[in-house]
């Protein structure tokens, strides 16, 4: 039973790679320089996929989005395009969003006191939030 489970989760992302593949979309992943968002950039730009990424560097770096240049093709290191913008500034959000069919939400502070209101106002606290991934075109029920 479990063995077909995972032939089943196996086959579903080898259909899900060649359709991506087939028709290519536009993805936004905030947090682009931090652990997963770096992992997620490279997955999605060896699918030849066009990715937005946004990210401040409060805990990200550089040398992430480097390492993934060095890992993918010219080619599609050119279907990348960074923001150095804040997830709490619309301007930047709005910005981002630009064109994007979805977005893969990995922007957050690990820890909870850090990301807490009272300890960085005045503005809203990064999102703590477990990671997230939601179409901006997708129409709302
Ligand atoms: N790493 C794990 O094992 C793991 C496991 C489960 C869930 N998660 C969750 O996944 C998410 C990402 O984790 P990670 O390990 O990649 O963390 P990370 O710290 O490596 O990456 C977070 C990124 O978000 C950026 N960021 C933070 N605040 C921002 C803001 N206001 N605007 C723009 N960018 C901002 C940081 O600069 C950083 O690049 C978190 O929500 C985390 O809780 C991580």
């Amino acid at each position: 039973m479990r063995t077909l489970r995972m032939k089943v989760t196996m086959n579903c992302y080898a259909s899900l790679q060649t359709t991506l593949q087939q028709a290519p979309r536009t993805w936004l992943v905030t947090g682009v320089a931090g652990f997963i968002g770096s992992n997620l950039l490279e997955t999605l730009l060896k699918l030849d996929q066009t990715v937005v990424g946004l990210d401040n560097f409060a805990t990200g770096h550089q040398r992430n989005l480097d390492e993934v240049q060095t890992l993918v093709s010219p080619q599609q290191w050119a279907k990348f395009r960074f923001i150095e913008g804040d997830i709490r500034a619309l301007d930047d959000c709005r910005r981002a969003c630009e064109g994007v069919d979805y977005v893969l939400h990995q922007a957050a502070l690990g820890s909870v006191p850090r990301a807490s209101p009272t300890r960085s106002p005045p503005t809203p606290p990064t999102s703590t939030a477990s990671s997230t991934c939601w179409s901006p075109r997708a129409t709302p029920r």
